[in-house]
């Protein structure tokens, strides 16, 4: 009988060592970033009862409609995977009384899925690092969103990318806008394309946000949604554009700018590069002031955005160099029976001794010169190395494998002593005189 291999699930990707470097290097670039302008960290379930995503993101949106893992548990209540992270953030506060009288700055990141059709740059299993605030109804805090995520792309090297921003209004006027809208396309139906037409009804802002050449024309000469926002929107927008400009942010007001998520009000932005072939958006979001509201929770201003990493990291692995993992300070290198049972004490004895050092511990066994190989290939500075001579003796040789010296013998105490508490430099010069 053949066994066939098991394969990833389609769209679902393992992060090897060598990718995981720029993901590890984004992770601490966004942690130091965040914290700095003063955002705490939220870990949230990867499932959700399946009502959340429907009451937030929106019925009639693609990723409630079409691409949710959706399966019912051993109870039969209906769960799904979490397609994005500010649904469930929002449950969380409001679940936990984060939102009393108070304001917040929350940040997280983990896995999301969607069942989308995989291409460069699209997953069913993704990450993003998401930032939510509430509490702050002006625009100085879409602003310090805009400018935070800002700063993140000057740290991580990333450059090429650039602002859209947009309002959406308020919810009524985004409601009598859409009633416009909807009569204007309906005169021009003969013009909208399948997918146009599936959306007239349900999600037609959406259509706006097309692709298709074929519909640029119809969608040239739609009302504006920024043309009819109601004054206090109107305001917030222009406040907002004069804190970029103060700031020296450089934007384009993008009018057809609706986002794919039902929740927003007021400010939308989205980063997008050229870089990434279809897939540019590597950073998107806005305001959402009545979705606390609509999960329960008392009327709160709320805003916030997500960053696909995955696409972030292609960016990264374009323009930057990332350091690998460190080698080991140390191979110890263990021939023979009574010096594998030494070395497995020698080596934690040393770790204690000089805990900032790396050591690798041979395993598996093998004669001298395998080991050796080994200690080379580890890209060690040193290699220790017990036989079972040296450990009848109490003895250890330390081979330096940077430099052109010779193995030299030293009591295994007497090393002990004199590299505890020392750093790697000093570890290196020690070892180095002769
Ligand atoms: P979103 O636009 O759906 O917004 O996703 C945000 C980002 O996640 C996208 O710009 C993209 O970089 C990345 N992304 C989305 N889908 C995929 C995929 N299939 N594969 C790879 N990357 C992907 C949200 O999720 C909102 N929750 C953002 C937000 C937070 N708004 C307010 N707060």
């Amino acid at each position: 009988m053949t066994l066939t291999t098991l394969q990833a699930v389609r769209g679902m990707h393992d992060i090897l060592p060598e990718q995981l470097r720029y993901f590890a290097h984004l992770e601490r670039t966004v942690r130091e970033v965040v914290e700095s302008y003063g955002y705490e960290e939220i870990r949230m379930p990867l499932v959700e009862s399946t009502e959340l995503f429907k009451r937030t993101i929106g019925e009639v949106t693609d990723i409630v409609e079409k691409e949710m893992y959706t399966f019912a548990d051993r109870n039969g209540d209906s769960l799904s995977l979490r397609p994005e992270g500010t649904a469930g953030c929002v449950r969380a506060a409001i679940e936990n009384g984060l939102l009393h009288n108070q304001m917040q700055r929350l940040w997280y990141a983990g896995p999301m899925f969607r069942h989308e059709r995989p291409q460069k740059g699209r997953y069913r299993q993704f990450h993003q690092v998401g930032v939510e605030t509430f509490g702050m109804n002006g625009p100085d805090i879409d602003a310090e969103l805009i400018l935070l995520s800002q700063r993140l792309w000057q740290r991580l090297g990333i450059s090429g990318v650039r602002l859209e921003i947009n309002s959406l209004g308020s919810q009524q006027a985004r409601a009598a806008y859409r009633q416009r809208l909807v009569e204007y396309l309906a005169d021009h139906q003969s013009a909208l394309d399948e997918d146009s037409l599936r959306r007239l009804h349900s999600n037609p802002l959406r259509i706006l946000d097309s692709k298709n050449p074929a519909m640029q024309a119809v969608i040239g000469g739609a009302p504006r949604l920024l043309d009819s926002l109601d004054a206090e929107s109107q305001d917030h927008f222009a406040q907002l554009q004069q804190l970029l400009d103060g700031a020296g942010a450089v934007y384009q007001v993008n009018p057809r700018l609706v986002r794919g998520l039902d929740y927003y009000t007021k400010t939308v932005f989205e980063w997008v590069t050229d870089r990434l072939g279809a897939q540019g958006t590597v950073c998107a979001g806005g305001r959402y002031d009545g979705l606390v509201e609509q999960l329960g929770g008392r009327p709160t201003a709320a805003a916030g955005f997500a960053m696909g990493v995955e696409r972030l990291v292609a960016l990264l692995e374009e323009s930057a160099t990332v350091a690998p993992v460190a080698p080991p300070h140390f191979y110890f290198a263990v021939v023979g029976a009574e010096a594998e049972r030494r070395g497995v004490v020698w080596a934690e004895q040393l770790r204690s001794a000089c805990p900032q050092l790396h050591l690798m511990v041979n395993c598996g066994g093998g004669g001298f010169k395998a080991q050796l190989k080994r200690a080379d290939k580890s890209g060690a500075a040193f290699a220790l190395v017990l036989g079972e001579e040296e450990a009848r003796d109490g003895r250890i040789g330390v081979k330096p494998l940077r430099h052109e010296l010779s193995q030299r013998d030293w009591q295994w105490q007497a090393l002990l002593q004199a590299l505890a508490g020392r750093s790697a430099d000093e570890v290196e010069r020690i070892l180095s005189q002769h």
